[in-house]
């Protein structure tokens, strides 16, 4: 059975990439990732992934006298290990129009905040700032509007009276971690596609995910069993 090929890129602590790894690893699902790539040659990230086996390179932007030839040089070191999806797990860079079209409906991107909510960077802060009660991280196809491209599945936490941006995140974190794998196996089997419509969910299995189940949606245990409106 051909396995999937998957490519992450990272630029930092990429507990995310890890988590993916371990995911895959942990179930006999026929993907294989080919590669690990970093933006960042101080990524702490390239360490996790060396400890798992995983090839790593290294694209460091700054050798790059633009956004364009830099997102040029990336593409081709994917193009090398012809993935059939590339995440981008904490792979803080915004990508070209160019890159996005070269990989269309096989870049995904998770990101902290419930989308269209919070785009953008400081998601627990603002989300604090503004009073809201429910957070959360998306995993969405990425498309020249950053951050905007259509949602995969999503990851619904709770904000407690006296959280701290550090707090969200921590509480956040385990939920992401739990989420981008099965929102990439869902890509990897077949099960959810990308129509210009948006992601169409429920095709059939490709062989060896025929175990695998997608929930789109993950909701923290705090909330999942707990009525929406506390009556008396
Ligand atoms: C994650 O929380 C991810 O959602 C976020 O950065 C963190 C990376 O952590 N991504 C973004 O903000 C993208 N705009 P990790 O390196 O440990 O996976």
């Amino acid at each position: 059975m051909s396995k999937k090929r998957l490519s992450i890129l990272i630029s930092g602590r990429g507990s995310n990439m890890a988590a993916v790894a371990d995911w895959f690893a942990q179930r006999a699902l026929p993907v294989e990732i080919v590669q690990v790539v970093s933006n960042r040659p101080e990524a702490a990230g390239l360490a996790a992934a060396h400890q798992r086996g995983l090839k790593t390179e290294v694209v460091d932007h700054r050798d790059y006298p633009d956004r364009l030839a830099f997102d040029e040089a990336m593409a081709q070191v994917l193009h090398q290990a012809c993935p059939d999806l590339v995440l981008m797990a904490g792979y803080m860079r915004i990508v070209s129009p160019g890159f996005c079209l070269a990989f269309a409906g096989r870049l995904l991107n998770i990101h902290p905040s419930l989308l269209p909510a919070y785009p953008g960077t400081q998601t627990h802060a603002r989300v604090l700032a503004d009073g809201v009660s429910v957070h959360g991280a998306t995993v969405h196809a990425v498309t020249a509007d950053l951050d905007q491209g259509p949602i995969l599945a999503q990851a619904v936490i709770p904000v407690h009276p006296g959280d701290t941006p550090a707090r969200l995140a921590e509480r956040l974190l385990p939920m992401e971690h739990q989420l981008y794998p099965q929102a990439a196996a869902a890509v990897l089997s077949g099960v959810a596609r990308l129509t210009p419509a948006g992601w169409q969910l429920g095709g059939t299995p490709a062989a060896g995910f025929e175990s695998f189940v997608f929930q789109s949606r993950l909701l923290h245990p705090e909330l999942s069993q707990r009525p929406i409106h506390a009556t008396h």
